[in-house]
């Protein structure tokens, strides 16, 4: 069978004939038949806007996989910083690898204090932690004087370092300002989530980071590393290709992670089941959601026409996480929820399952997060994904500046008219 695609322009009878490869085509087949032909593809349904070996994702299957390895063997026997180093880098790091590349990123966890103490301290009381987190992304850069050399030497893996190092102890930072507490310093004997629970949480000398609670933020850090070309990693690249320094980059990756339909949606997931309140109200609440009024938090997804892998994971260590804290009290309304979707024709027809979105957030909270950090808890892992796309990239000799095109649906051509006369 042929690996070739023809296009008929029925207009003109002008055929091309352009190979299929990796299941695409390239659009220059349509400039041949007639330059100002476009695809109007509105949010990329089906064009691929780049080559990627980092994340493989197979939504009917439920498929995901991180540079090959499947996301069920990374979560069971890894840990979120060689994670990082595999997206990074495309191979598991050996023994002496991982042990540079944990010093590395344990000595790069500080951040200037004047980043506290003028820049966040700025900040409104009740500013949201995710608007002040992707402010700080950007605001951190311009502490580096080499953070626009990103062809440079080692330039890029030093901002990489910095940006997934300093991430957690920003994130802390807006936390701790907005519940009026003082700052954590990074304590370098804890690994990365460890760490970050302590710079959250910690009220007095005897506070001790539970393991299994470590443990669970270990592997929603993993879980949240990496998925090929969502909208913040989209935005990533596509502010990247105008090569603006990674962390302007990364700050704008994360505003595209805070909507409602992208990474707000644990945050409004939790908002949901707590306006549900029983699982007596679930029937009137899915007849709300068919009725249009309204979305199922935490169910659908773009790609996934399946359950989400990465779902089917955290509903297990939810319970694991329960087993420590006391079981959410949102958690039977989730459930019954999800029991109830499933079996319904509006949501089954649909192929609307849940998403990573639909237990996280029940973690979170079951780990202390008030709502507003959940967009947080997701940008910092997803910090790495953006660096590996940002990377990958400007290595990418098919990359230019990114600049789709449009179809143009306004009047045609007209005179101005004078004040007066309009
Ligand atoms: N509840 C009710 N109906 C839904 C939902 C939902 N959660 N999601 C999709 N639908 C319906 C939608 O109304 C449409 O119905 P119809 O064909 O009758 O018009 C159909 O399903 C297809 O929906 P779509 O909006 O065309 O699908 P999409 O691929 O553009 O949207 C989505 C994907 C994730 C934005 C959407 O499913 C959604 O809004 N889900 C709720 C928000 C959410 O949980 N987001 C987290 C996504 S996973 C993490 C991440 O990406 O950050």
């Amino acid at each position: 069978m042929a690996e070739t695609i023809t296009i008929i322009d029925d207009r003109t009878g002008k055929q091309v004939t352009v190979p299929i490869t990796g299941s695409t085509f390239p659009s220059s087949a349509l400039r041949q038949l007639d330059p100002k032909l476009r695809m109007y593809d509105p949010a990329f349904l089906s064009t691929a806007a780049c080559k990627s070996a980092i994340t493989y994702l197979d939504g009917d299957a439920g498929i995901l996989r991180y540079r090959g390895y499947p996301i069920e063997q990374l979560a069971e026997k890894s840990t979120f910083l060689e994670v990082a180093y595999l997206l990074l880098n495309g191979e598991l790091p050996n023994a002496a690898q991982l042990e540079t590349w944990t010093y590395d990123v344990t000595h790069h966890t500080m951040i200037h204090e004047n980043m506290r103490k003028r820049f966040v301290d700025g900040f409104h009381h009740d500013a949201h932690p995710m608007g002040m987190f992707i402010s700080a992304t950007a605001a951190l850069g311009t502490f580096y004087t080499d953070a626009k050399e990103i062809e440079a030497g080692d330039s890029l893996y030093k901002q990489t370092l910095r940006l997934i190092a300093k991430s957690p102890t920003i994130a802390a930072m807006c936390y701790r300002f907005s519940m009026g507490l003082p700052f954590v310093s990074p304590n370098n004997s804890m690994d990365y989530s460890a760490n970050f629970l302590n710079m959250m949480f910690r009220i007095g000398d005897d506070y001790r980071t539970n393991p299994v609670l470590a443990k669970a933020m270990d592997l929603l850090f993993i879980l949240h590393a990496d998925h090929e070309q969502n909208c913040g990693t989209t935005t990533m690249r596509v502010v990247g290709s105008s090569h603006a320094d990674p962390y302007s980059a990364a700050a704008a990756a994360a505003a595209a992670l805070y909507g409602p339909l992208h990474g707000g949606a644990n945050e409004a997931v939790v908002r949901m089941l707590q306006d549900i309140g029983s699982i007596d109200n679930v029937p009137a609440f899915i007849a709300d959601v068919k009725a249009g009024k309204g979305r199922l938090m935490g169910f659908g997804h773009r790609v996934y026409k399946n359950y989400d892998p990465r779902a089917t994971i955290i509903k297990k260590a939810a319970y694991e996480v329960f087993e420590v804290t006391g079981k959410n009290p949102l958690l039977d309304i989730a459930l019954k929820l999800e029991e109830v979707a499933l079996k319904d024709e509006y949501f089954v027809s649909r192929k609307l399952y849940p998403n990573v979105d639909f237990y996280s957030g029940l973690i979170y909270q079951a780990l202390g997060f008030p709502v507003e950090m959940f967009t947080v808890l997701f940008a910092i892992p997803r910090m790495t994904g953006w660096l590996a796309h940002y990377s990958e990239l400007l290595r990418d000799n098919d990359q230019k500046i990114s600049r789709p095109m449009q179809w143009y649906t306004g009047v045609d051509s007209r005179d101005y008219v004078a004040i007066n006369k309009r």
